[in-house]
């Protein structure tokens, strides 16, 4: 078994199979020692896990303790452990760290941590490789056309940004659009694989939210295997008081599935609808997540790098496809990696580096 087919197995579980009756998160392999089967199907037990298969019991560190049926006779419990791995929980989510060793020291995204509504987002499952989001993490110059429906129904229209900069930082990399008398609009990549940036439009909630209000978000794109990755978004909204409950109040009754887009966003890349179709009353959070899957997905389960034809103002996305060959180069030649930091205060002034 790989991290791979572990983390498959649990992300697509109910986070609630894994916390324990004590509260606190564990994680552990996701199958079963004794035949293989998915534990994420069976129950929890105080901080203990059971198979629903034939009942065999693990304790939070993976420790079999109970294999019902032998315990008179034949049992072998404490000879079987599966993995556990570390977990630690942070703005909502439950980070783990499936690396050797111990864990390197967890960087913090001190912006999300200020006063706000702070909002989990569903989990974005793709169909698509993880660099085709990684590779859209610095490209301002998409949101004039992969966006232009949702724009159009808060009345603005956007031009593609002309001014672009990609500078590499002590966090990742910072990358500006500009011009055309467009606000300057930044877009972070906190090394490896997370994206901030402050964002409009895309808020779920009803029209006028879309349109006035302003949210600090967070991305963490994750791979699951070749073909598939997850993003998981969390948002900061800048609310206090009542407006800060107004707003929770809207956004509970906002729908909480996913499943009905991805089945949109097919039914576009299959030629059975047109975006510009999609009823009107759909949130611009959903809208904005579906025009991204389309061009994203689009571009097939790993984008041809080789026959495209980046233009300057891919001039961010190469330049994280860069960091990245550097990067890897270095590992596998044993070289010290850079050692990125934490950053913040990226949503108020012109960043530092
Ligand atoms: S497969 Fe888990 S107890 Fe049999
Ligand atoms: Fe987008």
């Amino acid at each position: 078994m790989t991290a791979t087919d572990v983390f498959d197995a649990y992300v697509h579980t109910d986070p609630g199979t894994l916390r324990g009756d004590s509260g606190k998160p564990y994680l552990v392999e996701g199958r079963c020692a004794h035949r293989r089967t998915q534990l994420s199907a069976g129950w929890v037990e105080g901080d203990c896990l059971r198979c629903r298969y034939h009942g065999w019991k693990y304790d939070e560190t993976g420790q079999c303790i109970e294999q019902p049926g032998l315990e008179e006779e034949g049992g072998f419990w404490d000879k079987v452990k599966i993995t556990s791995y570390p977990t630690h929980e942070y703005l909502g989510l439950i980070f783990t760290y499936m690396g050797e060793g111990d864990p390197p020291p967890f960087l913090r995204h001190r912006d999300m941590e200020e006063e706000g509504v702070l909002e989990v987002g569903i989990p974005e499952y793709w169909p698509c490789n993880y660099f085709n989001r990684l590779d859209n993490a610095s490209d301002g110059a998409h949101m004039a056309w992969t966006h232009r429906e949702s724009m159009s129904r808060v009345g603005r229209v956007l031009k593609t940004p002309n001014m672009r900069e990609a500078v590499e930082t002590n966090y990742g990399l910072r990358s500006k659009s500009a011009g055309y008398g467009q606000g300057a609009h930044y877009v972070h990549l906190h090394w490896p694989n997370t994206n901030q940036n402050l964002t409009a439009v895309r808020i779920e909630g009803s029209l006028e939210d879309a349109k006035h209000l302003i949210t600090n978000r967070i991305f963490w794109r994750v791979p699951v295997n070749d073909g598939k990755c997850v993003s998981f978004v969390v948002d900061n909204l800048p609310l206090k008081g009542d407006a800060a409950k107004a707003y929770v109040e809207r956004r509970k009754n906002a729908e909480q599935s996913d499943a009905d887009l991805h089945q949109i966003g097919e039914a576009i890349l299959t030629g059975k609808m047109r975006i510009q179709d999609i009823d009107k009353g759909m949130s611009l959070y959903k809208l904005f997540w579906i025009e991204d899957y389309v061009v994203q997905c689009g571009q097939g389960l790993i984008a041809d790098r080789v026959t495209e034809r980046p233009s300057p103002l891919d001039r961010g996305t190469l330049m994280i496809r860069k960091l990245y060959e550097r990067e890897i180069s270095r590992m596998a030649a044993g070289l010290p990696l850079k050692e990125w930091t934490e950053a913040s205060n990226l949503v108020h002034d012109e960043p530092e580096d």
